[in-house]
């Protein structure tokens, strides 16, 4: 009987054959898009900090005050135990900065996008998603138990050919999106989404890890009212 974790060593000798073995390399933050990795100054263009939170010093001294007087951990499930009076102030923030009825605060974008999807969709329902989505975004659908279809990147008259065809077989619908697409930059047709979605009762999930601040409302007017929403 062959050892039931033989197949990790197999598995891993086929990753690096195929040169998909991934590792991660430790990066030093220098205060701004200068890093250093392996004793060299470089920018950082992977970066995802458009708006420079991670180093904004109004930021550090509220995390710091926070974790003094909260400590460090929530120290149980927040359905069960309750959350932190600043949980629910930052999603009032982010409600308000976002003009919605109210947020929700997860601690990954991965997992927002999991919780949602499938809290949103499920076995008798239809997921339409652009085909260059996040990972997180096609985890979560499939996840989800829905029926999923992908759409050709951005392709507007295949995702009104999907909805005319499929859209009256399932209960609810999804349309599924990133805002700005992480890897090229470029937008989702968001204004004629919509328009499609209102005319076949469907629901629209757009990923803005990439977009929030960053396009529409002006990233200082955002800033300010967050900063107005959670400051001391
Ligand atoms: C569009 C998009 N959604 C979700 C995620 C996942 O976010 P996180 O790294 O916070 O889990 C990423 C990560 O880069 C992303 O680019």
């Amino acid at each position: 009987m062959p050892a039931p974790y033989s197949w990790v060593n197999k598995s891993l000798q086929t990753l690096h054959q195929a040169n998909w073995y991934r590792s991660v390399q430790a990066i030093e933050p220098m205060g701004g898009p200068v890093v250093k990795m392996a004793g060299r100054s470089l920018i950082n263009f992977a970066s995802n900090d458009y708006l420079g939170f991670a180093a904004d010093e109004r930021l550090k001294e509220q995390a710091i005050a926070a974790i003094q007087t909260y400590g460090t951990g929530a120290t149980g499930s927040r359905l069960l135990s309750g959350h932190r009076p600043l949980h629910r102030e930052l999603e009032q923030a982010i409600a308000q900065l976002k003009g919605t009825a109210d947020a929700i605060v997860f601690s990954s974008g991965y997992l927002a996008n999991i919780g949602a999807i499938s809290t949103l969709v499920g076995s008798r329902d239809l997921i339409l998603a652009d085909e260059y989505n996040h990972a997180s975004l096609k985890n979560g659908a499939t996840l989800s138990g829905a029926t999923v279809i992908t759409y050709p990147h951005g392709d507007l008259s295949h995702l009104a050919a999907e909805l005319s065809q499929h859209r009256a077989a399932y209960r609810r619908c999804l349309i599924v999106t990133d805002g700005v697409f992480g890897m090229d930059g470029d937008v989702c047709p968001l204004p004629n989404i919509l328009d499609l979605a209102d005319g076949y009762e469907a629901m629209v999930m757009i990923d803005e890890a990439h977009s929030v601040g960053v396009l529409g409302k002006p990233v200082q007017a955002a800033l300010n009212t967050l900063a107005a929403a959670t400051g001391p």
